[in-house]
């Protein structure tokens, strides 16, 4: 039977970037799909591929940090489709700077996305996919929920919270023996406008980042979606995209709590910061 044939799937950060090209691809796979990201314009465009490719789409606006707002949500995909099979928790935002010049505001915005996203998502659609007896949830962490990189803390910070969230979560439901299974995602450098739509801190160099993030992005959003949705058919606990994912996880395990020092003295030959 195939994963995700007649499957209703709930994508976040649909209007762009890994969150577009998995939509695509569930589509083409004949999935049904709820899709929702905080910008109209970009949600648009997606529906319109995923329709071209096939699919049967319900979108809305959605801010996954807004708890209303994902509650409201999740009712109106179980009100359209009946049932809910699979969650992709894709919408995310990153942030460029070193701590001392990190606004309060700015670490509570990254992990009001990245993190609580993930967990109002998580939270108001589980009694759907538990109610569907096949469920999946999909948590996106990083290579930086593996390995923490200087300047990005915020962005490292919440990222290591989606990977404990979802690892939790997954012991939990396999002790329930719940039927709804969970992947984390650990994508490396996956060439999307993620930089583009970054934050960052005063005096940062977003434009030398953003060449070096060219440099370095050798995974394409379509090869990502594709390991992504294969981590999902084979019921993968955990998926590494990339070759820099698996080298930092590679690092991580040989390294130990030691990888701070060559991750700090790697970073500096690359990231362009002014403050640093
Ligand atoms: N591109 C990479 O190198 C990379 C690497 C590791 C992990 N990731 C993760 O993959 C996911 C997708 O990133 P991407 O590279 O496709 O970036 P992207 O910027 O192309 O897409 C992110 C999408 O999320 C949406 N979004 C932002 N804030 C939102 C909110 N509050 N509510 C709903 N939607 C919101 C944006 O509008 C955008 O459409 C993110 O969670 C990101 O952290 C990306």
């Amino acid at each position: 039977m195939s994963s995700f044939e007649d499957k209703v799937a709930v994508v976040t950060g649909a209007g762009s970037g890994i969150g577009r090209a998995l939509s695509c691809q569930l589509a083409e796979r004949g999935a049904r799909l709820a899709l929702s990201d905080a910008a109209p314009e970009g949600l648009e465009e997606t529906v319109a591929l995923a329709e071209a490719a096939g699919g049967e789409v319900f979108a809305e606006r959605v801010d996954v940090s807004d708890r209303d707002a994902v509650v409201k949500h999740a009712h109106a995909v179980r009100h359209r489709f009946g049932a809910v099979h699979q969650l992709y928790n894709n919408a995310g935002v990153a942030f460029v700077g070193p701590i001392s010049e990190t606004s309060y505001a700015d670490l509570e915005h990254v992990m009001a996305v990245n993190y609580w996203g993930v967990v109002h998502a998580t939270k108001e659609f589980l009694p759907h996919l538990v109610d569907s007896g096949a469920g999946h949830v999909v948590a996106m962490s990083s290579v930086f929920g593996l390995l923490a990189a200087p300047w990005m803390a915020a962005y490292d910070a919440s990222k290591f919270a989606v990977r404990g969230f979802a690892e939790a979560l997954r012991a939990e439901l396999l002790a329930a023996r719940h039927p709804v299974r969970v992947t984390c995602v650990h994508p490396g450098a996956v060439r999307t406008p993620i930089i583009q739509h970054a934050r960052s801190a005063e005096g940062e160099d977003m434009a030398a980042v953003q060449r070096i993030f060219r440099k370095i992005a050798v995974t394409t959003p379509d090869g990502a979606a594709r390991a992504i949705l294969r981590g999902v058919r084979m019921n993968r606990a955990r998926v590494l995209i990339g070759p820099d994912a698996r080298l930092a996880d590679v690092t991580s395990r040989l390294f130990g709590s030691q990888y701070e020092r060559v991750a700090g003295v790697t970073a500096k030959l690359f990231v362009p910061s002014n403050n640093k």
